[in-house]
């Protein structure tokens, strides 16, 4: 059983080993209907502390769900998790670390917690956090009268397409504001994507991606770069692990909607089929 004195005052009051019910926090559980959010997605829970709404979200049906906290409460995370048969990820790091940021991948929904106030250097984290996450950040103030600035800040550095309120989360005292908000990306619009089947498309059926068109993509380098030289090197080794979004053309051609680079490195190693999820129907109808 882990040692409750290191775990921070998020925990049980009692420093019992079981989901904090503090009395400051009740308020907060009384109403979660915005984590159905989760469903089918990826979740990482920054600043988790015990891992209440990790766990909370692979019960709502996430994929993958990752708490992440630089306390030891992450051990008490792990324990609950254990304890309670749910298979959340813990991980011990620091949001302000280097090594943390440049390791961590991209999670559809990110949840930020009463933890934003804690950040050193806000605007670069926010920065940061706008490439990690792809669908929704789900963000609670939890410094009474500065919520407003803090929402603002983050609209500066994230730009979403809709941003909900859903009310204070505490006590009258010192109201802690819940918001949920959605990022403006093709995720949002074709959340389903992810869930097409995968198909080999002949690579000489595919258009609108050379040289030129990849340099408008979101991610840019050129063909030269070292950056396309490894991930050719990438694809030689272990082959294409994400497959290419495709949109459905007549007569039996492709038009290049995500994956770019890979389409031009497999072509470069003389690929002549690639794996693709096409968008048919209704999804191309969303493109005008
Ligand atoms: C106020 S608590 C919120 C806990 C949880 N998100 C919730 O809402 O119940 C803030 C948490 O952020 C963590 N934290 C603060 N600064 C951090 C940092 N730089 N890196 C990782 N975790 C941090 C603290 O250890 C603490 O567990």
């Amino acid at each position: 059983m882990i040692d409750p004195s290191i775990l921070s005052s998020y925990q049980d009051p009692e420093g019992q080993l079981q989901d904090r019910l503090a009395p400051r926090t009740v308020k907060r559980y009384e109403n979660l209907e915005w984590l159905s959010i989760v469903q089918k997605r990826t979740v990482l829970d920054l600043g988790a502390n015990n891992g209440f709404f990790t766990r909370e979200a692979l019960r709502r049906g996430a994929r993958r769900a990752v708490g992440v906290d630089e306390s030891n409460a992450i051990l008490g995370a792990r324990e609950l998790a254990q304890e309670q048969g749910v298979a959340a990820e813990f991980w011990q790091a620091d949001l302000d670390s280097k090594e943390f940021r440049r390791f961590c991948p991209k999670f559809e929904v990110v949840f930020l917690l009463s933890v934003l106030t804690h950040v050193r250097d806000k605007e670069e984290f926010l920065d940061w956090l706008d490439g990690i996450v792809t669908y929704a950040l789900v963000f609670e103030s939890n410094h009474g009268e500065r919520n407003k600035v803090h929402i603002d800040l983050i609209q500066k550095h994230i730009w979403f397409e809709s941003v909900t309120y859903h009310g204070t989360t505490d006590i009258p005292e010192k109201p802690h504001h819940l918001w949920v908000c959605r990022k403006h990306n093709h995720n949002i619009r074709y959340p389903v994507i992810a869930d097409l089947p995968v198909e080999f498309i002949p690579l000489d059926r595919i258009t609108g991606w050379d040289e030129q068109t990849i340099l408008n993509q979101e991610t840019k380098y050129d063909t030269k770069s070292e950056q396309f030289r490894n991930l050719v090197a990438d694809i030689k080794h272990r082959g294409i692990r994400t497959p290419l979004v495709l949109e459905d053309e007549r007569e039996g051609r492709y038009k290049g909607f995500q994956g770019g680079h890979r389409f031009l490195a497999a072509k470069q190693l003389g690929y002549t089929n690639v794996p693709c999820r096409v968008m048919r129907g209704h999804f191309v109808k969303h493109l005008q």
